[in-house]
């Protein structure tokens, strides 16, 4: 029996490039991508303070406009479409988790959880959302408000929110970044979880060698472009490319 393994390829950028401003101010944040993300995996993207990380992701995400190039969520180019067609196809197939965590104070974690899907005018699928709160350990919380919750809980509530409507993609940018390392591990490892567990694709913005390690490959953006990758990455393999990188 002859079998064949197709990677699937979650998100594209082919030839990005985004300029902020005009002439003497203009500044090229993104000079020439090209990177794929597989399917069911988690990637994450490093680089020094200001290489383009964020700007990346929001282009990838379709948060921000390309200057240049094509940016393609699944079969669908998302550089091709209006605002509105943007506005849905972000709603329908991309989750985001942030730094800051975004939730709304009012609402208990499980209303949080579920907002993004009713305002699609979605059904929660029960089994999915057991798994999700499972996965993320909130079983006893789902009735807390924000203010009720660790930073570390507000953020799993987050992942929770992200993985709900089963996104083709997360976008993560810096999501430890207000963490103590101890939240931050269990965020990591709830990401992870949900990669291996759930099939979710992930792709992480951070500048910590300890959280890209929990990624099956971290790209590194150097002055708007690409210059490195790692497969299976440690915290020492990620630290040695970085200090490669700023020497
Ligand atoms: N809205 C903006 N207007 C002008 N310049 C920007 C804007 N956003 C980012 N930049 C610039 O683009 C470059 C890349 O920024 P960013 O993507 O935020 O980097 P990183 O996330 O890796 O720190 C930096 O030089 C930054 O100053
Ligand atoms: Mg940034």
């Amino acid at each position: 029996m002859t079998t064949t393994t197709q990677v699937r390829t979650a998100v594209v950028a082919r030839e990005v490039t985004k300029v902020y401003g005009e002439g003497d101010a203009a500044v090229h944040a993104l000079r020439g991508i090209d990177v794929g993300f597989a399917a069911e995996e988690f990637t994450a993207i490093m680089g020094p303070s200001g290489s383009g990380k964020s700007t990346l992701m929001h282009c990838l995400a379709g948060l921000d406009t390309v200057t240049d190039g094509q940016v393609i969520i699944g079969d669908v180019e998302i550089t091709g479409l209006n605002d509105k067609q943007l506005t849905l196809l972000r709603r329908e197939r991309v989750g985001f988790i942030f730094q800051a965590f975004n939730l709304l104070p009012t609402l208990t974690a499980e209303q949080n959880i579920r907002l993004p899907l009713e305002i699609a005018g979605r059904q929660a699928d029960q089994a999915l959302f057991d798994r999700v709160i499972e996965t993320v350990g909130l079983r006893d919380r789902l009735r807390h408000k924000p203010s009720e919750l660790s930073g570390g809980q507000q953020q799993r509530v987050a992942v929770a929110r992200a993985l709900i409507s089963k996104p083709q993609v997360i976008f993560a940018d810096e999501p430890t970044g207000n963490l103590d390392s101890r939240s931050g591990a269990e965020v990591l490892a709830f990401l992870r979880r949900s990669v291996r567990e759930l099939g979710q694709t992930i792709v992480m913005v951070t500048h910590d060698p300890v959280a890209a390690s929990y990624a099956d490959r971290v790209v590194f953006l150097r002055d708007g472009l690409l210059v490195s990758e790692v497969e299976r990455p440690t915290p020492q393999t990620v630290l040695d490319t970085l200090m490669a990188l700023e020497a």
